[in-house]
């Protein structure tokens, strides 16, 4: 038999999120935090940048260059160009090729079955060898350091872009779980129309994200944080710039956020009251981009009368808590193969 030889394989966490990706490799730590953002030259069909470059052509492009978000709300909405996406990350780390990575790819709890096929499919096409999923909030669980194996109830709220996903957990499982098609992007819109609808200014998205990160808040501030937004004004089609300030943010976003809350409450309400006492004792842990806003903590502890903590790095602690699962996995050997693949034996 010919003997081929194949560069050892890396292992991989991704958290594929509708606003970031990042790249975990085991043994290394986060390799790659990127925007899920890809532009394609629509001439050649090619990609033009992917990530930050990307990003930043975002409403900025030419005629034939288009910067694309392949997520939506957690899920592919489009196949080719996420895994043009994850083929980047995933040779940015060093793991395509003839390498064949072992990846390890978080996914929201409620997805369809049509949806996990394609987001497994998309990562086998970006190089993968073998590829295992980990859903997000048992990862956002254990990247933020709770006790998921004990017989005792953790909470945990992701408030990711595009979706915020509530579970308690307990014994290694999900026992309830919640979600809801509403995250940072929401916040976003509904800020771009409120300063529509009250200063007849059109912002973009971009600029909204950008002052609702400057100035935003779920709670009052004990002082106002101001921020510029430029625009187009309505009315007269020029450009021009308004200061909004955080208690104006605050009323434009609420509604968005009173989703999120009511999420909570419902999986608070669905919980076995043995689990309800524990997260009574010990908090709600707040993960994903959206803990950082001011004072949602604050907003979710006054709406549930349940303490509320912010995990320490919320941005990470999905790829984190998924890569820890991948030393894990590696050490029982529970490593899920794809079924139209063959076992490659192990050279000795
Ligand atoms: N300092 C901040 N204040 C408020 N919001 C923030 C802040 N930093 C990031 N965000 C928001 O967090 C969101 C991104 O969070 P995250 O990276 O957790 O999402 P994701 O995992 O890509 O999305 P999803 O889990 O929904 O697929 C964006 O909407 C962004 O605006
Ligand atoms: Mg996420």
């Amino acid at each position: 038999m010919r003997q081929r030889r194949f560069q050892r394989g890396r292992e991989l966490a991704i958290d594929l999120g509708t606003a970031n990706t990042l790249v975990f490799v085991r043994g290394e730590g986060i390799a790659v935090f990127e925007p899920s953002v890809v532009a394609i030259d629509e001439a050649s069909g090619r990609v033009h940048a992917v990530g930050e470059d990307a990003k930043r052509m975002i409403g900025r492009t030419p005629a034939t260059i288009r910067a694309i978000r392949p997520l939506r709300h957690g899920v592919i909405a489009d196949f080719d160009i996420t895994a043009d996406m994850l083929r980047y990350f995933i040779r940015r780390v060093g793991g395509g090729g003839l390498s064949f990575s072992r990846v390890v790819l978080c996914v929201p709890s409620g997805i369809t079955d049509v949806e996990r096929n394609a987001v497994e499919e998309a990562t086998l096409a970006a190089g993968a060898r073998r590829v295992s999923l980990i859903e997000e909030p048992m990862a956002a669980a254990i990247g933020a350091g709770l006790p998921v194996a004990e017989a005792q109830g953790s909470m945990v709220v992701d408030i990711g872009g595009g979706t915020t996903e509530v579970a308690v957990l307990s014994l290694g499982g999900i026992v309830v779980w919640e979600s809801v098609r509403v995250g940072g992007y929401e916040l976003d819109e509904a800020l771009v129309r409120h300063v529509d609808a009250n200063g007849h200014l059109l912002i973009g998205p971009e600029t909204a994200e950008a002052a609702k990160i400057a100035c935003g808040a779920a709670w009052p501030l004990p002082e106002k944080i101001e921020t510029d937004v430029a625009g187009r004004d309505r009315i007269t089609g020029l450009l021009r710039r308004t200061t909004i300030d955080s208690s104006e943010v605050r009323a434009a976003i609420a509604q968005p956020l009173e989703t999120i809350v009511d999420t909570v409450k419902r999986a608070l309400e669905s919980t076995p009251p043995e689990l309800a006492s524990d997260v009574a004792n010990r908090g709600i842990v707040l993960a994903g981009g959206g803990a950082l806003l001011r004072g949602v903590d604050q907003l979710l502890s006054s709406e549930t009368g349940l303490p509320v903590l912010i995990a320490d790095s919320p941005l990470e602690c999905v790829v984190l808590g998924a890569g820890s699962s991948l030393e894990e996995t590696a050490m029982q050997g529970r490593t899920a193969r794809r079924g139209g693949f063959r076992r490659r034996r192990r050279r000795s």
